[in-house]
């Protein structure tokens, strides 16, 4: 097993029309699909908190961006589109560090307080995500067959969740 390194201390900063192109850069490097202009006007709208990019020193390495999506029921879950981290910098924390931004949101943001789930899609192949995932209380529940459109093989994805309590509309 290799020595534990020093947790990597970050800064986390937001996305605007200066930097959308270094995520885009980021995410090109991190993921096989290629995501398009619609995907990063989305970044840039969406709701304060909830795209984080992750700094160390001074180099953007990482990222996430979720979404809010209310179901029919009433019931509601935050969709983790992107969260990554360049692959020099794994191992020493920062994915940790985006995921408990996203359970941050979760505890405090506004639009989360009928939240009962965060889900998100996982390459099958992608073990190193699937185990980091299943370590902070993610299941798969779904094997989706065909889900990657081109460039990706085999083109199949896991659908990962974690049930949440909703903490309602009183806090
Ligand atoms: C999945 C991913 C985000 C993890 O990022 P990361 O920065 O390596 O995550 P962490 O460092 O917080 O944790 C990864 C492992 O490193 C270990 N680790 C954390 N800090 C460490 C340290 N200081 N020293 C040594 N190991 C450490 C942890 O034990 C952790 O393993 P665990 O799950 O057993 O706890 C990263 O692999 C990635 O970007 N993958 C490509 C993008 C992707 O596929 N994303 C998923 C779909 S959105």
């Amino acid at each position: 097993m290799s020595p534990r390194q020093e947790r990597a201390a970050i800064e986390f900063g937001t996305v605007n029309e200066k930097n959308l192109v270094q995520l885009q850069r980021l995410n090109t490097a991190l993921f096989p699909v290629k995501y398009n202009d619609k995907f990063y006007q989305e970044a840039i709208r969406a709701p304060d908190g909830f795209v984080r990019l992750a700094y160390f020193q001074t180099i953007l390495v990482g990222a996430v961006m979720v979404r809010f999506e209310s179901n029919a029921n009433g019931s509601s879950r935050l969709y983790i589109m992107t969260l990554g981290v360049l692959a020099p910098y794994r191992e020493r924390g920062i994915g940790a560090q985006l995921l408990d931004h996203v359970f941050e949101l979760l505890a405090s943001h506004p639009l989360c307080s009928n939240v009962s789930e965060i889900a998100l899609h996982v390459h099958t192949e992608n073990t190193e995500a699937i185990a980091f995932y299943k370590n902070r209380g993610f299941e798969v529940v779904e094997l989706i067959e065909k889900y990657y459109k081109r460039g990706v093989d085999p083109p199949d994805c896991y659908l990962l969740s974690k049930k949440v309590e909703p903490r309602g509309n009183g806090s």
